[in-house]
């Protein structure tokens, strides 16, 4: 028999390739994906070979992450509970994807991954998994394995020859993919910590930011960014871009309670300086462009499509309903927003559009006002008759 392992080279799945070989008698095929992470990936083949993989798969899934995936995510205005962009969340469907298509064609009859019994990840792989291919079976090892401790691990590494890495272990927990970097453990388990500053890994802080602002200028096409600086490029390049000017302005910092889909609240740290600036930017040009009623249905969206993402239920039909939606009213978001990048705060130089729906002469208090001011009378009678009409029959309820 042949597993399909989500392998990443850390400790928790070189002693997993070992330990599943082990218990099931079986072949490892460990598939690592790239997401855009700057962690080292070269060596991870070898690493694998010699833990005792049989078979090895490293697929890039970038193109794929950020048209099908961030940008969708982009366009729905998804931040969950309005703060978190998504980053690992829209990762593991994808990942969870790409594992399962490499179980297919090398005839594994099981799927496994590293993720812990009280997360988010486990929930997200194994939806995935089931909706894509409900006839494999799903193990996780990290629910059911003896070792209670890093210490345990190491030890029955050693013991079979794993190598396990030289580099120190950094005290947190870290998950990072081009759309942003999730940090958690160690310290930040108390709320009342501010995070130290080695616990972030990209950005620099507010205060050590450079003194003058860069200003940047972002155009959008039917709600994709399509142009940095005037400048056409590939959504890699714009993401890779943003993140390095945002990074350094100290962007993108968040510091985060949240609910878990399993019901704990736990406290997360996230690095996203090109999620922050994009979903900024995008959100003023929606305001410029969207129909009132649209732009304020909207967030009701926003709100839901965060919550299928961050739940896991990424192949849902749902979420395709939402997407059918959102490209819909995302047809007039096309047009160009400058913004200051400034110490930790993103903000509005300007913005325009072939679709702008604000009228000079209609907002105007000067002699060019075209608005009809002796229409409003008439429209604010009926407007408050309801009002009028309650309180006489009713007063002073
Ligand atoms: N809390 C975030 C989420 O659920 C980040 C999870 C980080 N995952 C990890 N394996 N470190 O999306
Ligand atoms: C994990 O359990 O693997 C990380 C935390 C999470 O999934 O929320």
């Amino acid at each position: 028999e042949k597993i399909a392992l989500a392998y990443s080279g850390g400790l928790d799945t070189s002693v997993m390739i070992k330990w599943l070989k082990d218990k099931y008698d079986a072949e490892i095929v460990a598939v690592t994906g790239n997401l855009g992470q700057q962690k080292e990936i070269e060596n991870l083949e070898s690493k694998a070979y010699s833990t005792g993989a049989s078979a090895f798969r490293f697929v890039d899934l970038r193109k794929t992450f950020v048209e099908e995936y961030i940008w969708r995510a982009l366009k729905a205005g998804a931040l969950y509970e309005d703060v978190y962009p998504l980053a690992t969340a829209l990762g593991r469907p994808l990942l969870a994807k790409a594992l399962v298509d490499a179980a297919l064609e090398e005839d594994c009859t099981m799927l496994a991954h590293g993720c812990t019994g009280k997360g988010n990840d486990q929930v997200r792989f194994e939806v995935t998994f089931a909706a894509l291919a409900p006839h494999l079976k799903i193990l996780a090892p990290l629910r059911e394995w003896e070792f209670t401790s890093r210490e345990a691990e190491i030890a029955y590494a050693l013991e079979h020859n794993i190598p396990v890495s030289a580099t120190k272990k950094s005290p947190y927990s870290i998950d990072e993919n081009i759309w942003g970097i999730s940090i958690e453990c160690g310290v930040l388990e108390d709320p009342m910590v501010t995070p130290p500053e080695d616990a972030y890994q990209i950005t620099t802080s507010p205060e050590n930011a450079p003194d003058t602002p860069s200003a940047v200028e972002i155009e959008f096409v039917e709600g994709i960014p399509v142009a940095l600086d005037g400048e056409r490029m590939s959504g890699l390049d714009m993401i890779q871009k943003l993140n390095d000017i945002g990074a350094a302005n100290g962007i993108g910092r968040l510091d985060m309670i949240e609910n878990r889909v399993v019901g704990i609240k736990s406290r997360e740290i996230y690095e996203a300086p090109a999620a922050t600036i994009l979903h900024f930017a995008h959100r003023e040009l929606e305001r410029l462009t969207l129909e009132k009623t649209v732009f304020q249905y909207k967030k009701n969206i926003s709100q839901d499509y965060a919550n299928i993402i961050y739940n896991g239920t990424w192949f849902s039909p749902i979420r395709k309903a939402l997407d059918a939606f959102v490209d819909e009213t995302q047809k007039p978001v096309t047009g160009m927003v400058r913004l200051k990048l400034y110490k930790g705060g993103v903000s509005l130089l300007g913005r325009n559009s072939p679709n702008s729906l604000y009228n000079e002469e209609l907002a105007t208090y000067t002699e060019a006002d075209t608005f009809n001011h002796k229409a409003a009378a008439g429209f604010i009678h009926l407007y408050g008759l309801g009002m009028k009409t309650f309180s006489q029959v009713n007063p002073g309820l």
